[in-house]
């Protein structure tokens, strides 16, 4: 393993109070989101989407690294350039999502395993010969009546230790991400005691698995309430809870941490970073940054609806949540910037 390069890219990756954009969307969830704004659902059209992105002006100020899908770390600018270069050029790191997809896991109702460890030796190979420099697994963990099962959480923590080692033995930081869901009618707190548990999990099979943790990054949901649940918590609560929840899961060696945003509003999730860096930050021993896709991309999306005429403000709209969640790192963000 070479420690050295893990260790710079993690490093880099939370340089400048900087944080990633997630634009690793498959091809499906591309079109799911495509098909609700009426943006047809083709090849070129992702293209052009992902092109609007990587070149947003002002980008890599506030992005130090962006998760791409596989077709799109092959795609080009419409004049020929590849979209790696545009990439290298900003002086954003290119990363990969990895994983093959959350499957139902066998004698499991209503529960998710991720798929994508077969052959993954030899895709890590090529995608660190292609330029990326970290790789993307997500697993989900669905809440509900007896769910998720010890044994649901046990599965995807296991699948995602022996992902990260083999990101790491091929010189790519992995990104670790265990998402509990948000749909549902659940509290905080029982958000917290399944995040805590799934954490717990995942760093056991982490160390279990030799996986170095100066060179990995962990990509955890926030601790909220279901989205269902009445007992919508302040900005504060939600910060306080999710902090507790890290502190007595995620080991100091750990260079950062990197939200989801998990289908919050782009407002909430800037805010509720912030409020965890505004009272916190001081005392931390990993970075709290962002990787967020739809907390980013949403609003740039709903612009764009797949008109070349509308590019520009897209891009605007980009940056502007890249530059939200940038302040939202130093604590500075403030409802203010929304209006400017
Ligand atoms: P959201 O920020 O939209 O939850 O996406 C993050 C991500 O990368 C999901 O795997």
């Amino acid at each position: 393993m070479n420690e050295k390069i893990l260790v710079e890219t993690a490093t880099r990756l939370f340089a400048g109070d900087k944080g990633l954009l997630a634009m690793d969307e498959s091809n499906p969830t591309c079109n799911k989101r495509f098909a609700m704004l009426n943006i047809p659902q083709t090849l070129e059209a992702r293209r052009a989407y992902r092109e609007l992105i990587v070149t947003a002006p002002g980008l890599g100020d506030s992005i130090s690294g962006v998760i791409l899908y596989d077709e799109t770390i092959r795609q080009q600018k419409k004049d020929g350039t590849s979209l790696l270069k545009v990439l290298a050029d900003a002086g954003i790191v290119p990363g990969i999502k990895v994983d093959t997809g959350a499957k139902d896991l066998a004698a499991h109702p209503g529960e998710k395993i991720t798929e994508g460890l077969d052959g993954l030796r030899d895709r890590l190979k090529e995608y660190f010969q292609m330029g990326a420099r970290f790789a993307k697994w997500r697993a989900v963990l669905i809440m509900g009546e007896g769910i998720p099962s010890r044994s649901c959480i046990a599965a995807n923590a296991h699948a995602l230790a022996r992902y990260a080692a083999l990101c790491q033995e091929a010189g790519l930081v992995p990104i670790v991400e265990p998402e509990v869901l948000m749909d549902g009618g659940h509290t905080l707190e029982r958000c917290r005691v399944v995040t805590e548990e799934v954490l717990r999990d995942v760093f056991v099979q982490l160390n279990c698995q030799r996986v170095l943790l100066e060179g990995m990054v962990l990509k955890p949901n926030m601790v909220l309430p279901g989205l269902s649940c009445p007992a919508q918590e302040s900005v504060d609560k939600v910060a306080d809870t999710t902090m507790k929840s890290l502190w007595r899961t995620v080991p100091a060696a750990v260079p950062g941490i990197a939200f989801l945003s998990g289908g919050q509003s782009a407002e909430l999730a800037s805010a509720r970073l912030n409020t965890m860096n505004h009272r916190f930050k001081p005392q931390l021993p990993w970075a709290l940054a962002f990787s967020f896709a739809r907390a980013i991309q949403q609003p740039a999306l709903e612009l764009w609806r797949g008109e070349a005429a509308n590019v520009k403000s897209a891009q605007e709209a980009l940056v502007h949540r890249a530059r939200c969640n940038r302040a939202a790192r130093r604590g500075e963000y403030t409802a203010a910037m929304e209006k400017t």
